[in-house]
């Protein structure tokens, strides 16, 4: 078995090193990997490197992992001398499907046998791209976000032919990192945030193209609303609040009806009492012991923090 434990990964292998995968190399490089690098453009080793020295100042500020330096990258000039050394491999190639299942396949053949393959892809399922890899039971998608140095969420999951013990081993070994990791027991395209993200993005572009409102009227209607609050409370917790002492169960009864409401162009989920004992238990158990008050006072304080931080305040 040549996959080592997710404690012991001492080397990563960066495939496709644009701005996620340099991103990621900078992020590895930080926690204390060594990592090593392909990319095949005839300018991927200066723009990685220039990439990596551009985040560092913002990794040093953070607090590096003990040995961490930039010293331990090494780009190689194939993709088999760096896939045959690694202990686990981010690929962060181009978004094309194509291109995916072919490299997937590639990278395949190059890694040793059992080590885990994992994907940044953006929206494509793994079922769709280990096709062609002759050991697709280690292949994982570990999707990021720009910049994956700083912002901590990666959303892991298989395809069909994935086993779940490299789902486990990929989730093991993001947190062992330093990363927040959601895993998936079922491939959803987009995943979870991205799907957030692309509701509130359309929706954006189709006030422009309708002329509803500008884009700096978007841009503000996030920055100065919404967005505060959702670096300490997710939009579900956000919403639990805005049902006073009665939470989330007095939010949906209250304002139920306005999902008849054209406020979205994307259509409502019915609901059903199903979905709403599931959201209603589903905020008390992410509240836990924390009362309403309780969770009134973390969100206020976490406003003011973050106010603060910006100069705002
Ligand atoms: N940019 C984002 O915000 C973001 C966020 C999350 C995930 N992703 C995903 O990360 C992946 C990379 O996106 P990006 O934004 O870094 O793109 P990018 O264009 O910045 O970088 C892609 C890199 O891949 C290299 N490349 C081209 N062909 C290749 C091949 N056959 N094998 C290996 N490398 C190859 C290119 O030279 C380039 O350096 C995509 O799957 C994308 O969907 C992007």
């Amino acid at each position: 078995m040549s996959r080592p434990a997710p404690a012991d990964v001492r080397t990563v292998a960066c495939i496709g090193a644009g701005t996620i995968g340099g991103g990621w190399a900078a992020y590895f490089l930080a926690r204390g990997y060594r990592v090593v690098a392909w990319d095949p453009a005839a300018d991927g080793a200066p723009r990685l490197r220039h990439l990596v020295q551009q985040a560092w100042p913002a990794l040093t500020d953070l607090g590096l992992a003990e040995g961490a330096s930039i010293d331990n990258l090494e780009v190689e000039p194939g993709l088999a001398a760096a896939c045959a050394q690694a202990d686990f491999v981010q690929e962060s190639a181009p978004e094309v499907i194509d291109l995916k299942r072919t490299l997937l396949a590639e990278i395949d053949a190059a890694t040793p046998a059992d080590v885990v393959i994992s994907s940044s892809t953006s929206g494509f399922a793994m079922s769709e791209m280990q096709d062609r890899c002759a050991h697709p039971e280690r292949t994982v998608v570990g999707h990021p976000f720009n910049p994956p140095y700083l912002i901590p969420l990666v959303e892991v999951v298989g395809g069909r032919a994935t086993s779940p013990d490299a789902v486990a081993w990929a989730s093991d070994f993001y947190r062992h990192a330093g990363k927040s990791v959601i895993t998936m027991d079922h491939e959803v395209p987009g995943f979870i945030a991205n799907r957030l993200q692309e509701a509130l993005w359309r929706e954006a572009l189709h006030m422009v193209a309708a002329g509803e409102a500008t884009v700096e009227q978007i841009d503000l209607s996030i920055t100065d609303g919404p967005g505060l609050r959702w670096p300490v409370q997710g939009p579900m917790l956000t919403f639990h609040l805005a049902g006073g002492q009665g939470g989330m169960a007095h939010m949906l009864d209250h304002f139920g009806p306005s999902l008849q409401s054209p406020w979205t162009r994307l259509v409502a989920a019915e609901l059903t009492p199903e979905l709403r004992d599931a959201v209603v238990e589903g905020c008390e158990r992410e509240a836990g012991s924390r009362t309403i008050d309780d969770l009134v006072a973390e969100r206020d304080r976490g406003v003011i923090a973050v106010l603060r931080a910006l100069g705002r305040a």
